[in-house]
């Protein structure tokens, strides 16, 4: 039997054949679509750490709009020039719509003997953005359907770059009411930079959703719907294996399942516990070196001093025996605890109850030796 393709191989945030666990957000947004620009989704933004799923989102929340017969625009903020991409896409669009430019009557020559014919006035090279998306937006509102821009990696964004955009968001789309929507993506510190340093009103008011880890019912589905729609199985305790190893970050969806679906020979319908141990260790060890390295690499001595106190347990810790494991007070720990759940080390897993955000993370840092810098509890 030859192989049939890997269903979990990298989608570089491309949709992977099963979205599991975000129905309630597009399902917003599909309702923002279809009610208009005072739905308060029709402007959102999807915060995430790393890996969580938002690029796989907003690359769904396009599908959704084109599927209505919109147009899209999609953007990467990481990338210098963004105005003027999203500008040059607009202009692109509004070319297309139009049609090729009509000649006009210039005159009539004197002599009579013909008309004088122009071109009707060119789109401009740059119209300026608020220009381009408000004679779009007019242009589509007549049709009925609407644009929908999306950008990801706003934290990267040259901020000045953000401002524009935003003042020209919050007067073609909330001022003039005109359909153009909004679906940004962003690790969590960007909503810091809204609340700390943004004037604008625009990111303000666009709503938030938390990209967070899946659920178990969307795991589970999220790992055996692409296997069977391949036409395999897997085997129930190998199902169970696989979803406790991922604790439902995306990410490490694809990576247990990328492994596991590898480790079973080509000509096996079946993915057993077997495979799916292996696939685990792999993805475990991948996980570790492109997640759990540069995190660690970015943390604070009392960061670190706080997940090995963590460590320590074999499941979710209580706030308060942390911190009596740090001699530090419950405030103090509460700070720290913050930090790491922006940093996406770390889930809240019940009132003062933290757990490791991946579950390839415990043994990991048990594992890591301590450094001597983490040795003295000094504020940072
Ligand atoms: N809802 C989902 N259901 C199933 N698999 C998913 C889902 N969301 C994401 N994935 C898988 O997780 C991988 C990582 O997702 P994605 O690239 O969207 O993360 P991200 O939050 O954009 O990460 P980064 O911050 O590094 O850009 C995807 O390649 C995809 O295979
Ligand atoms: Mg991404």
């Amino acid at each position: 039997m030859a192989r049939s393709p890997n269903p979990f191989a990298p989608t570089f945030g491309r949709t992977p054949p099963v979205i599991a666990g975000r129905d309630d957000i597009l399902d917003s947004v599909y309702e923002a679509l279809a009610t208009g620009t005072n739905h308060p989704d029709y402007t959102s933004i999807f915060f995430g750490v790393r890996g969580a799923g938002k690029t796989v989102l907003l690359n769904a929340v396009e599908d959704i709009a084109r599927e209505q017969g919109w147009l899209t625009i999609s953007e990467d903020a990481s990338r210098a020039g963004l105005v003027a991409r999203i500008e040059r896409a607009a202009l692109l669009h509004l070319r297309t719509l139009l049609g090729p430019p009509k000649r006009r009557v210039r005159g009539v020559q004197a002599a009579g003997l013909g008309l004088e014919l122009e071109d009707a006035p060119p789109l401009g090279e740059s119209e300026g953005l608020r220009e381009a998306l408000t004679r779009l937006g007019d242009l589509l509102a007549e049709r009925g359907s609407g644009l929908m821009i999306t950008i990801d990696e706003l934290l990267s964004a040259d901020r000045a770059e953000i401002r524009e955009f935003g003042s020209v968001m919050q007067h073609v789309c909330r001022r003039e009411e005109r359909p153009v929507a909004f679906a940004g993506a962003a690790l969590p510190p960007f909503e810091e930079y809204i609340e700390t340093e943004d004037q604008s009103a625009f990111l303000h008011r666009c709503s938030r959703h938390n990209v967070g880890q899946l659920g178990q019912v969307a795991t589970r589905l999220a790992i055996a719907g692409p296997i069977a729609q391949q036409g395999r199985t897997i085997d129930d305790d190998g199902l169970d294996a696989a979803c406790a190893a991922t604790s439902g970050y995306a990410f490490m969806v694809q990576l247990v399942g990328f492994y596991s679906w590898a480790a079973a020979p080509a000509d096996s319908e079946h993915i057993t516990l077997r495979h799916v141990e292996k696939g685990i260790a792999e993805a475990n060890q991948r996980v570790s070196r492109v997640v759990l390295v540069p995190v660690w690499r970015d943390l604070s001595p009392v960061d670190r001093r706080f997940l090995r106190a963590m460590a320590v347990d074999d499941a979710d810790s209580g706030l308060a025996d942390i911190a009596k494991r740090l001699d530090v007070d419950i405030n103090y720990a509460g700070v720290y605890r913050q930090r790491l759940v922006r940093a996406g080390m770390i889930v809240a897993t019940a009132r003062g109850r933290v757990d490791l955000a991946h579950s390839a993370a415990r043994q990991w840092i048990r594992n890591m030796p301590t450094e001597p810098r983490e040795q003295p509890l000094v504020l940072d």
